[in-house]
């Protein structure tokens, strides 16, 4: 699609979407109608469950030194080219994650080509309508200081290029404009396609760019360089760190309530140091929005109605253009495609041996169903906390209504808590088992196949479900698994970013 093009459809979707809240908000469906927890049974017995001491301690047990770090960056000293081919622009679309994989990949682009690289351009996401740029998100000092042996970077163009524009490029079609490179293109590719086009115009604008550079047979200094891009250079603004850190710090210690306080404070605080879970906190991440619960043509339990308006809005956003529709629920649950609802992934963690005095952060957007949702899962877990719950209005206004920041803070809590799992796989999931994996971090990823039939059969017993979970998740806990070929290094990487201890 040119980027023309794009812009018209992404325009579309934004009035559709606006229209369309509008209209079913009028409608006689509500998303915060309550909805009825879909396994009453499993659910009755989840909330009186008891954990077995030796469970609950193994399950926070952090992972052991599997024989594998991050590699010592001063074994080869980097060199930066004598002089630059040019200039390399790209602009970036997708969410967050998409594009912190882009900026990456756009760093090795311009180390193959021996060119300087333009801070990327984020594209303003159709869904997330975020228009905060590379320097809003990330530290661009910082990244731009790591990353100098390796390659130039420039925050604007000069002046003599500062014609090439995203609009200029939007307007007509430029000779300056790479827009064919194939999905996963090789390293050749570029020397091959775009060189000629630096050498001759001295600049050269990739767009589409996400996926476009292969993560196989790449030169081994390519590879390291993307990895220390990912692990090392990209970071978030100060400001993002400083809300995360301070919204960790609330999870690792408490405030008791009032009563407790002024009951026997002091108690409570010894008490709570007995524990060694204490000050310890799971990541839950939900990505369970009205597009992902539309997109995935799985039944949620919401009845009749809720049927009715996902069929509708998918039919709004895709014309109705949904592969799995030519499933059934049941073909599509037992096959692992469907997201798990709050209440399911609930289930999941009670199984798996966390009790109710867990700390659960849940890192989410929107929750499709909202609170009525959420409240499953709250019964199971009481002490779940989210943005909202953690940080002041004042904290909040800093990043209200801008998604990628949300996200930004979401990542940076999730790479920093003792246990990650996601509720459903994609983006945010395979950047968080891949940077979590690059620092030996616990990391639950959910059998979606397993869970998918377990939830399936309404007559298994609570003892018979924890023990298939259990069982079925006893190698998914962060074990370090070898990236195969085909496979992206940012979600695998082992062996090209990390080294044998
Ligand atoms: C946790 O469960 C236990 C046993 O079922 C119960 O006594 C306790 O009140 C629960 N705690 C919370 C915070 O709900
Ligand atoms: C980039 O620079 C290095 C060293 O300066 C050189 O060996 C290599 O051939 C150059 N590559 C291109 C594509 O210009
Ligand atoms: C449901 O689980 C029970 C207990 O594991 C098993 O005996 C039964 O065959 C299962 N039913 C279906 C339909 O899979």
């Amino acid at each position: 699609m040119t980027m023309e093009l794009y812009c018209r459809a992404a325009t579309l979707v934004f009035f559709t979407l606006l229209s369309f809240s509008y209209a079913s908000s009028s409608s006689m469906y509500s998303e915060l109608n309550p909805i009825k927890p879909r396994h009453s049974r499993l659910l009755r017995s989840a909330v009186q469950r008891e954990t077995p001491t030796s469970q609950l301690s193994e399950i926070w047990t952090p992972l052991e030194n599997q024989g594998w770090k991050p590699c010592d960056e001063s074994r080869n000293k980097p060199t930066l080219p004598e002089k630059s081919e040019g200039y390399i622009q790209v602009f970036l679309d997708g969410g967050l994650n998409q594009q912190r994989m882009g900026i990456c990949d756009a760093v090795a682009v311009a180390k193959i080509l021996n060119a300087t690289l333009v801070i990327p351009y984020l594209e303003l996401n159709p869904v997330w309508r975020d228009s905060s740029s590379f320097m809003d998100i990330f530290d661009v000092d910082h990244f731009i200081d790591v990353l100098k042996d390796d390659i130039s970077i420039v925050k604007e163009l000069p002046e003599e290029y500062s014609w090439s524009t995203r609009e200029y490029y939007a307007l007509a079609i430029r000779d300056t404009r790479i827009k064919a490179a194939p999905v996963h293109a090789s390293a050749n590719w570029y020397l091959e396609n775009v060189l000629p086009v630096l050498q001759s115009y001295g600049i050269a604008a990739i767009s589409p760019f996400s996926h476009r550079l292969t993560f196989d047979n790449v030169p081994m200094d390519i590879q390291h360089l993307r990895c220390k891009v990912n692990f090392q250079a990209l970071v978030f603004v100060p400001h993002i760190r400083t809300l995360g850190d301070a919204l960790i710090s609330r999870l690792r210690n408490p405030q008791p309530s009032n009563e407790e306080m002024s009951s026997n404070y002091l108690q409570e605080v010894t008490s709570s140091d007995d524990n060694k879970n204490a000050g310890k906190f799971v990541v839950l991440h939900l990505r369970f929005d009205k597009d992902m619960a539309a997109h995935s043509a799985c039944d949620f339990g919401g009845g009749k109605a809720e049927k009715l308006a996902l069929a509708k809005y998918r039919q709004v956003i895709w014309q109705g253009r949904v592969l799995n529709s030519q499933f059934t629920d049941e073909e599509l649950r037992s096959q692992g495609r469907c997201p798990m609802t709050p209440e399911e992934v609930g289930l999941l963690l009670a199984a798996m041996g966390f009790d109710n005095s867990t700390h659960l952060y849940l890192a989410s957007h929107k929750v499709y169903g909202g609170g009525a949702r959420i409240s499953t899962l709250r019964q199971l877990f009481p002490l779940m906390e989210d943005k909202k719950t953690l940080a002041s209005s004042f904290e909040r206004a800093q990043i209200k209504g801008k998604a990628s920041l949300l996200a930004a803070l979401d990542y940076y809590i999730s790479v920093h808590s003792d246990i990650f799992i996601s509720a459903s796989p994609g983006n945010m999931h395979n950047a968080l088992v891949g940077h979590r994996t690059y620092l030996n971090l616990k990391t639950i990823r959910p059998n979606m196949a397993l869970m998918g039939q377990l939830f399936l059969n309404k007559t298994m017993e609570w003892s018979e479900f924890e023990h298939a979970v259990v069982e079925g998740h006893e190698n998914r806990q962060g074990q370090l698994r070898l990236r195969k070929p085909k496979q992206s290094i940012y979600t695998y990487p082992a062996p090209d970013c990390m080294c044998q201890a």
